[in-house]
């Protein structure tokens, strides 16, 4: 079985993609040191997939700690890179804690992979493309001034990764940039667990529907869209672990057309704020109550993905829908609350 190494594999994304890539039969050795997720994620990957995956605690940003991974299991054929941290104002207020554990490790993370000629699947965001000026955003869009230091630590690690490309040979990688996931694993065991008070769309009205808040601000209703509020390309989860494993699987088999690949993964259309509030209200069956607030700062008033390479190159389309994501959500949330 071809092992591969999960870094923030106990993390939102990475536990469901550690999911998908055991049920292809890979074997799965999580790296992660908790820093946004907790142990037990582990024992709820190995029940919903039927087969645990391994487990080293240690932080990626070591390169010490690394090397020790590494060489413990020389039978290691690429690997997918989560391990980061995600929130834009804790960035702002941290910045070298981001450039630590979301550049550091990359280049940590790379130094191993070019000694040993294995391919990298790389988790970027949407972020990098700052404020775009046309819409709907493609791969060769061309990337403007990221708009805080976590996005920065995406488009450096970004270009980090295809200079190394470059340098070296024997290295590959693909690079996924996400729109915005959302949703849970569909058994309801597996979702996005915020740390301390959530900033996010989806797990505030989660917080709404659970009685946990009285109302959800609406940032902005004059921005220049269809209803005055702010456009998302938002995608189920489960799907985005999907493009993981096609990703994988095209550069484990010498598929991938150049060594430094980039795919936008999103849904391809674009979802106002008001929008969400009423497709979730339908998938929860919760009325939710909205207050009109300023715009947050550093709101972008819209972007969605044109998905054109990864449908005709990686060969990944989102099976699922936008009520399925949510009501998923929804499971995953109303499980999460049980005693
Ligand atoms: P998450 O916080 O749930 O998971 C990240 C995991 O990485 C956690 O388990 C955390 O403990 C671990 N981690 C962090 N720093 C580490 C370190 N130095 N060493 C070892 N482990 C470490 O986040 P997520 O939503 O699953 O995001 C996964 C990746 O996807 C991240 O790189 C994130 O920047 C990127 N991304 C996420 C979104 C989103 O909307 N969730 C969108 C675009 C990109
Ligand atoms: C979505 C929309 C808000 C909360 C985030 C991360 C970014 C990237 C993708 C990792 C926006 C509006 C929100 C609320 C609201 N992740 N909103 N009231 O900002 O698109 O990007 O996910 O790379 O790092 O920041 O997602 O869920 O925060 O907001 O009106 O209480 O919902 O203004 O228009 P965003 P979000």
């Amino acid at each position: 079985m071809d092992k591969i190494v999960v870094t923030g594999g106990a993390g939102y994304i990475g536990s469901i993609t550690a999911v998908e890539l055991l049920r292809m039969g890979f074997e799965v050795l999580v790296v992660d040191n908790f820093a946004n997720s907790s142990p037990g994620a582990l024992g709820r990957i190995g029940a919903v997939a039927g087969r645990r995956p391994m487990l080293v605690e240690a932080d990626c940003a070591d390169a010490a700690q690394m090397r020790g991974v590494f060489a413990a299991h020389p039978d290691v054929v690429g690997a997918v890179h989560f391990a980061a941290l995600k929130s834009v104002a804790q960035s702002v207020a941290h910045p070298l804690r981001y450039y630590r554990h979301n550049v550091q490790s990359t280049m940590v993370l790379l130094d191993e992979l070019c000694q040993r000629g294995l391919p990298l699947v790389y988790s970027s965001s949407c972020l990098v493309y700052g404020r775009p000026e046309r819409l709907p955003v493609s791969e060769s869009t061309p990337l403007s001034e990221p708009a805080s230091p976590y996005a920065s630590t995406k488009r450096v690690s970004e270009g980090m990764i295809a200079q190394a490309v470059e340098a070296h040979p024997g290295l590959r990688a693909v690079v996924l940039r996400y729109f915005n996931p959302i949703g849970a694993h569909p058994s309801g065991l597996l979702g996005e667990r915020p740390n301390g008070r959530p900033e996010n769309l989806i797990p505030l009205l989660l917080d709404v529907a659970m009685g946990r808040r009285d109302a959800i601000k609406v940032f902005g209703s004059d921005y220049p869209t269809r209803d005055g509020t702010c456009i998302r390309d938002y995608f189920h989860v489960v799907d985005l672990a999907q493009a993981h494993v096609l990703a994988l699987g095209r550069l484990l088999g010498r598929k991938a057309e150049q060594p430094y690949e980039v795919f936008n993964i999103g849904s391809g259309s674009g979802v106002s704020v008001l929008e969400m509030i009423d497709a979730f209200e339908q998938a929860a069956g919760r009325r939710i109550t909205r207050l009109m607030a300023p715009r947050r700062p550093g709101d972008i008033p819209a972007i969605w993905a044109d998905t054109a390479m990864a449908r005709d190159v990686l060969g990944w389309r989102p099976q699922l829908t936008l009520h399925e994501a949510l009501r998923s959500a929804w499971l995953w949330a109303s499980r999460a609350s049980e005693p």
